[in-house]
């Protein structure tokens, strides 16, 4: 997927972090990896950047979402873990529509440099990646809200957003409207990143029934992953990121997860694909010593 924005290329996100060694690094951990291989979206003969909903190429992101979710719900139904690899941001609409299908309070941590929280009104460029938390929230156009059918996936009061540094004027005030729990990189510098995940774990464990790890790797400065399409300066660094994805091990709560924006045409020799794997393999279990 790579329509829910307008760089090309971080549709080949999945791949490069197969080639950065996804799959070995989750079975060297003892974990049963099935790769399910690419979902096939489909291409438009020709992009649909300019309509009237400043929505761009609605109808492929919607199509693609909805196999997504039924992805989800079927390896769900097997009782494995999903691990989704994106792919721009968009993609945490079929992640949350399956993930949340069979929950009546899912938690979702959102690690994002970004709110995601425009919709078609609010958003200053249209691109459906800076608008995949509200749509799940049930905010924003219908086909967004209701893909899988069904409308909300998550409730305000069960999300929590890390590391923003980067939100547009309606995402502020949908924040506040609806008391979404943000650590800023404002706070992420006070606290630290300790801290701050010790309380966002405690905010997403309590009364929900399974956690969503939705992570961006734009979240993380542009110096420790560049290969993103809307870099941010100022992001936690690769070591606090770990941190993050240790204290997520730790904790046990953490039932679905999703990398997304890994983008290789804007990355230096794999970097940001390399670190997602390293990511992931923190946040499954893996040890420093
Ligand atoms: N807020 C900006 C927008 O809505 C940027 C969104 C970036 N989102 C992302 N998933 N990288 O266009
Ligand atoms: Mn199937
Ligand atoms: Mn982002
Ligand atoms: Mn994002």
């Amino acid at each position: 997927m790579d329509l829910g924005q307008m760089r090309r290329g971080v549709d080949m996100g999945p791949s490069v972090i197969r080639y950065a060694g996804v799959v070995e690094r989750l079975e060297n951990l003892g974990h049963e990896v099935e790769d399910r291989g690419d979902i096939q979206i489909g291409r438009p003969s020709k992009y649909d950047i300019k309509n009237e909903e400043n929505l761009k190429d609605l109808d492929v992101v919607v199509n693609a979402n909805e196999m997504l979710a039924d992805e989800v719900i079927d390896v769900i139904s097997e009782g494995s873990f999903p691990l989704i690899l994106g792919g721009d941001h968009s993609i945490a609409l079929g992640s949350l529509a399956g993930v949340a299908k069979d929950k009546e309070n899912l938690g979702v941590i959102w690690y994002d440099a970004h709110g995601d929280l425009n919709t078609g009104e609010t958003s200053p460029s249209g691109n459906i990646h800076g608008m995949p938390l509200s749509a799940s929230m049930g905010i924003g156009h219908e086909a967004l809200k209701n893909i899988g059918g069904y409308s909300p996936k998550v409730k305000p009061e069960n999300v929590v957003i890390i590391g923003a540094r980067s939100l547009d004027e309606g995402e502020r005030k949908l924040i506040k409207e609806k008391g979404i729990r943000v650590y800023t990189m404002h706070e992420v510098d006070r606290l630290g990143m300790s801290r701050v995940m010790e309380e966002a774990v405690e905010h997403v464990s309590n009364g929900t029934d399974g956690v969503h790890l939705s992570l961006d790797l734009d979240a993380l400065d542009p110096n420790d992953a560049p290969g993103v399409g809307t870099p941010v300066m100022g992001g936690p660094s690769y070591r606090e990121t770990h941190l993050a994805m240790e204290i997520l091990a730790e904790s046990n709560i953490i039932t679905s997860a999703e990398f997304v924006e890994v983008n290789p045409i804007l990355d230096n020799k794999n970097q940001t694909a390399e670190a997602a794997v390293a990511l992931i393999g923190s946040l499954f279990g893996e040890k420093l010593l």
